[in-house]
């Protein structure tokens, strides 16, 4: 039986990195026996344009048919900013409450990275963004618009089903990916990254329920807290004491550009919004980069990366680690640069890379 893939390559670059995801897919489907039929969507910038349509609920409702979702970007120049974010991205991500959002940080060899003297090793870790709530619910509003009393109130939510929701997925996740379960590390550790300083009421929630759920279930898993700025300024220094962490929707949001960077850029990070009990939808986080589209200067190894871990999360987890060990190979030994049109290589060059490697390994 086929996977049933659903494939919305969007905005700007998207559509080029797509390509080259499907192509490794590909040639991970014919090494490892299983395959995957691809049913493409043309939401995006573009169609927003010519129907005023983003993301139509009758397409949310197809989209529930499928075993999950590739998403290449969104984000268009001349649509304002937030329509095609909220109408498409956001909204599937909370119609099919995708409540997870997986961010690993982890600097293949061969890239460089902007800290200094750290490497593969020190630079492994995995950030459990929530992604169900906080600021994103919109919760909130503007009133006496355009009046010197004009007042806006953008609201933080979570209650205690989304908060242990998402940290039974980090638990379970940091027993099983840990780096103790990796044999990379003595522990496995869940960090939560929070601001119980301030956010007294929000993280005081978070912290309770982290302890009780960590005390009560998952006495082999260490844990460890941060407050949110201090958590950046370790990303830099001394990202090598991370395992994986959680935190809620707008920290999260936040931090993993800061990881992004630190292993290499937005051509490298890739990202599940996972619905663990439904369809998750798997994407590069760098977004549509306009200015590269259509010259095949695109980094497409965040999007082939996505397409490993949407294999993993369907089980497929030979082809996601050969995937892995394919790009690994490519950044360590073929490529110049990881950024746009300095790669050495074509877009399409580098997804034959990594798919000659695959058939190879
Ligand atoms: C991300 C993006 C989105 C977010 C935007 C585009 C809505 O920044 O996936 O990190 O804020 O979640
Ligand atoms: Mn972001």
């Amino acid at each position: 039986m086929a996977y049933k893939i659903a494939v919305m390559a969007g905005d700007g670059t998207g559509p080029e990195v797509m390509v080259e995801a499907v192509k490794v897919m590909k040639a991970a489907e014919a090494k490892f026996g299983f395959s995957c039929d691809y049913t493409e969507f043309d939401f995006g910038g573009e169609r927003y344009m010519k129907t005023g349509e983003t993301l139509p609920d009758s397409a949310v409702e197809e989209l529930r048919g499928f075993d999950s979702i590739l998403l290449g970007a969104i984000g268009h120049p001349d649509v304002a900013p937030g329509i095609l974010e909220k109408g498409i991205l956001l909204k599937a991500r909370f119609a099919l409450d995708q409540y997870i959002n997986l961010r690993p940080v982890r600097l293949f060899p061969g890239v460089e990275t902007p800290l200094k003297d750290k490497g593969p090793a020190e630079i492994d870790y995995v950030v459990v963004r929530e992604n169900s709530g906080d600021l994103y619910t919109g919760t909130g509003g503007i009133s006496m618009k355009g009046t010197p009393n004009e007042v806006a109130v953008q609201s933080a939510v979570y209650n205690r089903f989304q908060v242990d929701r998402c940290l039974k997925y980090a638990f379970e996740y940091a027993r099983k990916h840990g780096k103790k379960a990796r044999g990379v590390g003595k522990e496995n550790t869940l960090g939560l990254v929070g601001k119980t300083n301030v956010l007294t009421y929000i993280y005081d929630l978070w912290e309770r329920a982290f302890n009780e759920m960590g005390e009560k279930e998952y006495g082999d898993i260490r844990r460890d807290y941060y407050h949110v700025d201090a958590c950046c300024m370790w990303m830099v220094k001394s990202p090598e004491w991370f395992d994986v962490l959680v935190t809620g929707n707008m920290f999260g949001d936040i931090i993993t550009d800061l990881g992004a960077i630190t292993q290499g850029g937005m051509g490298l990070a890739a990202g599940g919004n996972i619905n663990p009990e439904g369809v998750s939808m798997f994407e590069p986080i760098g977004g549509s980069a306009p200015k590269y589209t259509g010259q095949g200067v695109i980094n497409p190894l965040a999007c082939i990366c996505a397409g490993g871990m949407l294999l993993e999360t369907l089980g497929e987890e030979k082809a996601a680690n050969a995937i892995e060990e394919a790009v690994k190979f490519v950044t360590a030994n073929k490529m110049k640069s990881m950024a746009a049109g300095r790669m050495g290589h074509s877009t399409s060059e580098v997804g034959d890379l990594v798919a000659e490697k695959l058939a190879d390994l």
